[in-house]
């Protein structure tokens, strides 16, 4: 859409500027909810008001010029740019402003004749209103002007997702879908300030891009620490982190059984830890109380040897490949028993398709808060345990605390 020039007008009174003032002061005290221009006067065919909101775009803050015609289009202005723009419209193409703040509201009005009415009301909104500047319309992950994509090589300078790279884009947006997803159903919903400790971060393309839509999508305040066993990539990450501007972003060195998660976490992610780490990091966010806990188990190992195949199974059993699944879907089913065993909702499921990776699992768990019932859980793990002739799971041992589980190995 063409924008609306600002036509000059011999306007310049103290209403104007008292009301660009309070506009302007609401951006800085961060108490702005919306400003409408309306009253159109210029020769844009079909305007008839620009709504402007603030987003908060990778710590950056925004205004968001929603231009309201048949179609809504929108642009988005620095915060100096976007406040020059207000001065300039208002007045000259548009005749009223009504501006929205969480402490009260205020209108100006321009007659005929350009002679103004100013007043000040109580508020309509005193709740903070979304950063997010586009929650239902914006994808899940900004690809423009996105330098943690392109410095992991997801992305052209362009935002455009790199050919081969077309499938670590999907598994890093499904898993921005399922976060976001869980989040918003979640108790933590209504919070403010997040922690999330990411386990076994590696290049950090989910660390950096679950920091990314808390903060710049959510807008909510989100310290998140990778955690990783190899020091190159932390160093990798941390000078990525840097020089993306995201500051409460962190990489750590170090093996996750090692990490004393004190201070609590919101939410513990786990994605492709090997092996029995896969259930230290669990048991990490199950005693650290975390409320949401997201793990996709890489390989397997620790169940398959301990498997006396029932009788009924034994030829089914007899084949590898058929045994490797078998223990893979025991282990799992064990992790979600638990899971729920501690008060939480587990599920398990397939993440993205298996055309792209084979380990694929998720399990969730988000803790709900209500009495759960331990014995019966507990009955039903044993049953699985002894059918197969189980005699250990690492999770279970960790949270007994009845003993040591040796160093996962992939
Ligand atoms: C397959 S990569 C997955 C990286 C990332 N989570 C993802 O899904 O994109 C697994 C990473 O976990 C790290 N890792 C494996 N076991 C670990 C442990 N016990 N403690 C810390 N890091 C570990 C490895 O060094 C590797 O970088």
């Amino acid at each position: 859409m063409m924008e609306p020039a600002g036509t000059p007008t011999e306007t310049t009174d103290q209403d104007r500027e008292k009301f660009l003032e309070m506009f302007a002061r609401s951006i800085r005290e961060g108490t702005l909810v919306k400003l409408t221009l309306g009253k159109y006067r210029g020769s844009v065919p079909g305007l008839t008001a620009i709504s402007i909101q603030m987003s908060l775009i990778r710590e950056t803050h925004f205004l968001e010029f929603d231009y309201r015609s048949a179609e809504t289009t929108r642009t988005r202005r620095t915060i100096e740019e976007g406040t020059a723009l207000v001065r300039e419209l208002l007045g000259g193409d548009f005749r009223s402003g009504n501006l929205f703040t969480r402490t009260a509201d205020y209108q100006i009005e321009y007659s005929k004749r350009l002679k103004t009415r100013f007043s000040a009301s109580r508020p309509t909104f005193t709740e903070a209103p979304s950063m997010a500047h586009d929650r239902e319309k914006r994808r899940l992950i900004e690809t423009e002007g996105n330098i943690y994509l392109q410095r992991l090589g997801v992305i052209e300078e362009s935002g455009r997702v790199k050919e081969r790279m077309g499938d670590k884009f999907r598994q890093i947006s499904r898993f921005i879908e399922i976060v976001a997803g869980l989040f918003a159903g979640s108790p933590l919903a209504e919070r403010k300030e997040l922690s999330i400790v990411d386990m076994g971060s590696g290049k950090g393309y989910l660390t950096f891009a679950t920091y990314d839509h808390f903060t710049s999508v959510l807008g909510i305040a989100t310290g998140v620490t990778g955690v990783e066993a190899r020091p190159e990539l932390v160093d990798l990450c941390n000078g990525l982190a840097e020089e993306a501007g995201f500051q409460r972003l962190r990489f750590r060195p170090g093996y996750i059984r090692d990490v004393a998660l004190e201070d609590g976490v919101d939410i513990l992610i786990a994605l492709h830890a090997c092996d029995t780490a896969t259930d230290e990091a669990i048991h990490k966010g199950i005693t650290a109380g975390a409320g949401i806990i997201i793990c996709a188990p890489c390989c397997h190992k620790e169940i398959r040897p301990q498997i006396v195949p029932p009788d009924v199974l034994r030829d089914m059993l007899g084949h590898g490949i058929i045994l490797e699944r078998e223990a893979e879907n025991i282990t799992d089913t064990l992790r979600a028993l638990l899971l729920e065993y501690n008060g939480y909702s587990a599920k398990v499921f397939e993440f993205i398709s298996t055309e792209h990776t084979r380990k694929n699992t998720m399990i969730v768990g988000v803790r709900h808060g209500r009495a759960v019932e331990r014995e019966k859980i507990m009955a039903r793990i044993e049953a699985l345990k002894s059918f197969y002739g189980i005699e250990r799971q690492a999770l279970e041992t960790l949270l007994a605390g009845t003993g040591e589980i040796p160093p996962a190995v992939c």
